[in-house]
């Protein structure tokens, strides 16, 4: 045995090293393993909101996003069962806002579509909640569509840790939870917010959007069409 061989766990049977203090999901991207995800990404600290990363670990579920990798673990990730679990989990998001794909500018490029893909997802199961959320135009050069909102406080934490300018928060709560603008008119055009920030290209679903950048990249040719979600794992502009 070499003494020098970092720990291992194994992901459905294949054996992953890791680095003391790493997370499951890190552990398993860096060797080249998809752990479906939404509100995970590798540049900021874990949210553990979403709960589409939960993995069964030595039998119990947990989230990958927010589980330290252990030597010994035995860990499933895209087992019937919880890709079952994902697949609702998803459908339940999509009718809970307001998602017309193919109308959406994001469509190709969102990580809420192409996760649905991945789960096999081919309709919402669930009865449509059709929420009333006006669009946010206010600002020059972005536009904010609430409706496609997945909570998952990417732009939240960015726009916080990363640029310092604190434009977004989460309110409300439970299944009144939604997506506010830190200005006291609640607009975005009142805020410090520009192109250029971190928050601006974040947003893994349709909510914030560059204006006057529309369909820029064919249907047809975005990054989901070229590969599935899964397949990206060994790539470091993907998330
Ligand atoms: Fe996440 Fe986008 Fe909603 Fe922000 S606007 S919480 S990045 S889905
Ligand atoms: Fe782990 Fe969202 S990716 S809870």
């Amino acid at each position: 045995m070499n003494d020098d061989a970092p720990p291992t766990f194994t992901l459905d049977g294949e054996d992953v090293p890791f680095e003391p203090g790493e997370t499951i999901i890190a552990a398993a991207r860096r060797a080249g393993f998809y752990v479906p995800h939404l509100c995970w990404h590798p540049d900021f600290p874990p949210h553990g909101s979403c709960r589409i990363c939960t993995v069964r670990v030595d039998g119990r579920a947990a989230a990958a996003c927010t589980t330290k990798a252990a030597a010994g673990q035995e860990v499933e990730n895209r087992t019937e069962e919880l890709d079952a679990h994902r697949k609702t989990m998803l459908q339940m998001l999509f009718v809970e806002g307001n998602h017309f794909c193919p109308s959406c500018e994001k469509s190709g490029n969102c990580v809420l579509q192409a996760t649905a893909y991945e789960m096999g997802m081919e309709g919402p199961h669930f009865e449509e909640f059709y929420p009333n959320r006006p669009v946010d135009a206010s600002h020059p050069d972005i536009l904010l569509d609430f409706n496609r909102c997945i909570l998952c406080e990417l732009c939240v934490r960015a726009s916080r840790d990363v640029d310092h300018k604190n434009v977004f928060a989460i309110g409300g709560h439970g299944i009144g939870s939604h997506l506010v603008v830190n200005a006291p008119s609640g607009k975005l055009g009142d805020t410090a917010m520009a192109l250029g920030d971190r928050a601006a290209d974040v947003c893994p679903v349709g909510v914030i959007l560059t204006k006057r950048r529309g369909f820029v990249i064919p249907i047809g040719e975005r990054r989901f069409d070229r590969h599935p979600i899964s397949a990206e794992v060994g790539d470091e502009d993907a998330r």
